[in-house]
């Protein structure tokens, strides 16, 4: 892949951090649950993480990412969906939240699986396993929480 094509990715995953953050940072100062909200902190804490992790690849490292196969990094499936609407409930929230990890988990693993420089296969293995338990956590909140209030 041409390093170019690869800054632009890397943009978008950014910009799907900064997104992450923002939206984590609204839902922990609109929940009525302490301990909700502790965690919406701890995953807008990670997602600064990300992107300040996204933010360190070199140049270099751009250079040495070569393609295995033929991509399709779906870039458009990624953004299909609206962004939540004003009037979202609390519960329509956490599983919009929950979906949108999914699809950070699908955005890394096709990263991962067409990266070869070992650092980069790992810090995209790291964003993996981390984007996936954001969503679980999402989950088991949402069935304590959620399911058991009606
Ligand atoms: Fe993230
Ligand atoms: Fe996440």
């Amino acid at each position: 892949m041409d390093p170019a094509k690869f800054q632009d990715i890397l943009k978008f995953a950014i910009s799907r951090e900064e997104e992450a953050i923002a939206s984590y940072r609204k839902m922990s100062e609109k929940t009525q649950s302490p301990g909700l909200r502790e965690l919406l902190i701890d995953l807008q804490e990670e997602e600064k993480n990300h992107k300040s992790l996204l933010e360190e690849i070199t140049d270099q490292k751009i250079a040495s990412f070569k393609i295995k196969e033929v991509p399709d990094l779906k870039i458009s499936d990624y953004l299909t969906e609206e962004p939540p609407a004003e009037e979202m409930t609390f519960q329509d929230l956490l599983i919009f939240a929950a979906k949108k990890e999914q699809e950070a988990v699908e955005l890394y693993s096709n990263l991962e699986r067409n990266a070869e420089d070992e650092d980069l296969k790992k810090l995209f293995q790291f964003l993996i396993l981390q984007e996936k338990t954001h969503k679980l956590k999402l989950e088991k909140e949402y069935e304590e929480h959620v399911l058991e209030e009606d």
